[in-house]
């Protein structure tokens, strides 16, 4: 096909960003990135911390994110690259890398098997593609835009839970100690009305969690692009709603991710225990 017959979706598919290939080049980085993780973690040795004293990094977390951005700038020069670690390029082609190379650093630290690679790819501002690998289980979690989610090549969807007492919430808390006492303040409220509450520690597996069904819904305040660039395509795409409270978009600067039966009154909920804090 001629190029001037072209949609501007095939141009830009034509063009290297196919989110399929993109995919793919995810997938593999975020698998060769869990595989040096696990390397790693018999020796984890700990650099100073970052935000806070809780605020912990390895230097497994540097290796990694090294890893994934050499494979990004081998694979597509010219892509830009955010991660954790201090990557940080916009690159000329339109296509944007977020990364976190070990999302669940303290449980890493720990020997608790709650940690992953995440990959999320975006072409022009918006997610398209997004892998989360979870190495200790030998989970690969995926999505494309508009192409459903995968558990392992599995579908996923998210429940049908059909009120908030029966709804098992996630949640994850920051690293610094204002952050804290607002969120174990709302949460402590929230458990008298809701199934119970979990805290994986890794913000991607939250959002994996829920688009598995592994719980109904999730939130968080104060996410960075890298904890969520890949898991909240992946969510969006089994189906939960993934918005904001107070009429404002995902993760700006709250995100909440749940099954579309009870997204309202959870949301509506929240907005209540964080007014006036
Ligand atoms: C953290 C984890 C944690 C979440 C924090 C994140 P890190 O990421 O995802 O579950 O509650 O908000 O910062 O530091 O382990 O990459
Ligand atoms: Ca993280
Ligand atoms: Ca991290």
């Amino acid at each position: 096909m001629p190029f001037y017959c072209m949609t501007w979706s095939a141009a830009r598919q034509g063009g290297g960003m196919d989110p399929a290939a993109l995919l793919d080049l995810a997938v593999r980085l975020a698998r060769d990135a869990g595989a040096l993780a696990l390397q790693m973690r018999a020796g984890v040795e700990t650099l100073p911390t970052k935000s806070s004293p809780t605020d912990v990094v390895t230097a497994a977390d540097r290796a990694v994110e090294r890893l994934l951005v050499d494979g990004i700038r081998a694979a597509r020069p010219g892509d830009g690259v955010l991660g954790e670690e201090g990557a940080s390029d916009d690159g000329t082609t339109g296509v944007r890398w977020v990364v976190d190379p070990i999302d669940g650093t303290v449980n890493y630290l720990y020997g608790l098997p709650s940690w992953g690679v995440s990959v999320g790819v975006e072409v022009d501002g918006s997610a398209v593609a997004g892998a989360v690998f979870v190495p200790v289980r030998g989970e690969l979690f995926t999505a494309v835009r508009g192409g459903g989610a995968f558990l392992d090549g599995r579908p996923i969807r998210c429940t049908s839970v059909t009120s908030l007492e029966q709804t098992l919430v996630a949640t994850g808390f920051g690293y610094r100690v204002e952050q804290r006492r607002l969120q174990g303040a709302v949460v402590a409220e929230l458990l008298t009305g809701v199934r119970d509450i979990r805290r994986y520690g890794c913000a991607s597996l939250d959002l994996c969690a829920a688009a598995a069904g592994r719980v109904d819904a999730y939130y968080e305040l104060d996410l960075n692009p890298w904890d969520h660039a890949a898991g909240a395509l992946v969510a969006a795409e089994a189906g939960l709603v993934v918005t904001g409270t107070e009429g404002r978009p995902f993760a700006a600067p709250m995100a909440v991710v749940a099954a579309p039966s009870i997204a309202g009154p959870l949301v509506a909920l929240l907005e209540r225990l964080h007014a006036g804090r």
